[in-house]
């Protein structure tokens, strides 16, 4: 039984609808943003401002590996950037079973408008920002996609539901 990745843009949702879909499928849930800043001793912000963004990146992809590492099957939520290694991308593929929360630009925008803390948002103009990164990166998570799940104006509850009801359809389990 593979571990399930959560990916998708900042804002998507991964962090709350993770933990709702691992009690769903009775597994441990884990955030690869928590396990790379613990492996990094330091905070997103902190590898953000003395590292750079590809220190960053370093963290993210040994936090994966580790994960893939761990024998029994988990939830995981990944952060919006881990599907910019191709390496990553095909770990992704190949020993998760992957699903993407697809989220329009124009719910992003309105999600992350408010009390943000994301290093790649702190900018003169974040809605430019995110405009520009979800070009750059939707092609990325649906590459790296088994699944897509639609979280647009849907409480977190509806959507792990969906993901579980997709995942039961996919594996063949009910
Ligand atoms: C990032 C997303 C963040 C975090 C870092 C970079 C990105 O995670 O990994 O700030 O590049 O999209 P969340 O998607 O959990 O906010």
């Amino acid at each position: 039984m593979k571990s399930i990745a959560l990916i998708g843009f900042m804002g998507s949702g991964k962090s709350t609808v993770g933990p709702l879909l691992a009690q769903r499928q009775d597994r441990p849930f884990f955030d690869l943003d928590t396990i790379a800043e613990r492996l990094a001793g330091k905070t997103v912000s902190e590898v953000f401002s003395g590292e750079s963004e590809s220190g960053w990146r370093l963290w993210e992809s040994r936090a994966l590996a580790a994960v893939v590492d761990e024998e029994s099957p988990c939830v995981l939520a990944c952060g919006g950037g881990v599907i910019l290694d191709a390496n990553n991308r095909d770990i992704l593929r190949q020993s998760f079973l992957t699903i993407y929360l697809e989220t329009s630009e124009a719910v992003l925008i309105e999600r992350l408008r408010r009390g943000n803390r994301r290093p790649l948002l702190m900018v003169a103009d974040p809605e430019a920002a995110i405009v520009a990164l979800l070009k750059a990166r939707r092609s990325l998570y649906e590459a790296a996609a088994h699944l897509i799940v639609k979280t647009d104006h849907k409480e977190a509850v509806e959507v792990a539901d969906e993901a579980q009801a997709a995942v039961a359809k996919l594996t063949g389990e009910q």
